[in-house]
């Protein structure tokens, strides 16, 4: 699966780093070429001796060990296909964001410019402190890729977020990360996410459960595949790509109207509320002496079909979330939309769908065609969904 790739695997000085060992381990099984570099800190935690006889390669420490030429940070950096950083410190998370590069593992992030992926592992309050998340939010609109901590028990003593997250979630992403293939360079694609919010006064709103995780998992994969993406989302996001901030049905339709013209494929993965107040109150509403209270409303454009009704070499898809008897509900929503693809996922179960991480889906096209994907993560399952969409 990773025969011909070359993992730079990038450890700094936490307790997670023993963890490591086993990822090393799994990468070579897999037939990766692996090569590590530890910050000397590191080196407290895991000998250079394990992380050699794993890597079956050197292991790279200090910046003047020069063997070739070619300076190790730049050789590193040009032979390698993606970089991982894990566990990485706070200190060398914030070293990367400010362009710092006084060790060998931060020279070769500075120098590097492919893909990169982080696994963050630190104390609780490490992670929360505001410094560092602005930190992380700046490399991440970068485009580097972060696999957030877990929670629970931390070395420190402390419970909270802070655990390098697991094994197996690393090894996925950097196995998903290297398998992409750049199908969408030159297309523009458009991407919705999150529930709609209609403000009924100052106050108060109707929503819905929407996380958004969907939608910005496919904005993501798009732009990895090469794509010019547009993420309309209601949710803060942070990404190297576009992102417009919207907060109503119509607001999403006005974003929606100034990029569709020019664009190649439009996922509609946003939850757009059917309808909203039909009189907003510009002051808070307040309680009366009636038991009820009956609130008038009036639909929303369909957004979707609006689309459908005015594209012309677009590929428009439409996302469909049922509780019950999903086929045949998406079955007759494709046709009512007259949407190129309709992507159904049930939301009765609680493992897959709104805020989890992982999703399950069935694409229908609009010949009746019927694509399962079996549960996995939502990253996995938007990459397949932009590679049948695009076949
Ligand atoms: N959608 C839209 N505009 C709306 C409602 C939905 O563009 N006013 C889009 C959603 O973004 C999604 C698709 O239509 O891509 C289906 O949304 P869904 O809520 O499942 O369907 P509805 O048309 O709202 O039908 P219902 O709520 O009756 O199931």
């Amino acid at each position: 699966m990773l025969s011909g790739k070359t993992i730079l695997i990038g450890i700094t000085g936490g307790i997670a780093a023993y963890k490591i060992c086993e990822l090393i381990r799994k990468f070579k099984k897999n037939g990766a070429s692996v090569k590590v570099v530890a910050t000397p800190n590191a080196l407290n935690f895991v000998t250079k001796l394990t992380l050699q006889n794993l890597s079956q390669n050197e292991v790279y420490v200090q910046e003047f060990d020069v063997k070739n030429w070619k300076p190790e940070h730049i050789s590193l950096a040009d032979e390698s296909d993606i970089m991982l950083i894990a566990p990485a410190t706070a200190n060398t998370i914030s070293k990367i964001a400010q362009g710092v590069a006084d060790n060998l593992l931060t020279s070769i992030a500075c120098a590097f410019s492919k893909k990169m992926i982080i696994a963050p592992a630190m104390n609780c309050n490490m992670w929360n402190n505001p410094v560092i998340q602005e930190n992380i939010s700046k490399l991440r609109n970068l485009g580097v890729e972060f696999l957030e901590p877990d929670s629970g028990f931390l070395a420190c003593g402390y419970i909270g977020k802070g655990r390098l997250c697991s094994i197996e979630k690393i090894y996925s992403a950097v196995v998903e990360a290297l398998n992409y293939s750049k199908i969408l360079e030159g297309k523009k694609v458009v991407v919705t996410s999150g529930g709609t919010i209609e403000d009924i006064d100052p106050v108060r709103y109707i929503s819905n459960y929407s996380s958004g995780k969907m939608g910005f998992a496919i904005a993501k994969v798009a732009k990895d595949m090469g794509a010019n993406v547009v993420l309309i989302t209601t949710k803060d996001f942070t990404a190297p790509f576009k992102i417009v901030k919207v907060k109503s049905a119509i607001d999403m339709q006005n974003a929606l109207d100034q990029e569709f013209e020019n664009s190649d494929i439009v996922v509609m993965a946003a939850a757009v509320a059917d309808y909203r107040v039909k009189n907003y109150s510009e002051q808070k509403m307040k309680k009366t002496s009636e038991d009820t209270l009956i609130l008038e409303l009036v639909k929303n454009p369909d957004i979707l079909k609006g689309l459908c009704d005015k594209k012309t070499s677009q590929i428009v898809v439409g996302f469909c979330a049922e509780s019950e008897n999903l086929l045949e509900n998406a079955k007759e929503k494709i046709q009512k939309k007259g949407c190129d693809f309709l992507v159904a996922n049930d939301i009765s179960r609680k493992d897959i769908g709104f805020s989890s991480d992982d999703n399950e889906v069935t694409i229908l096209d609009k010949n009746g065609n019927l694509k399962r994907i079996e549960k996995a993560s939502k990253t996995v399952i938007a990459r397949k969904i932009l590679e049948y969409i695009n076949e």
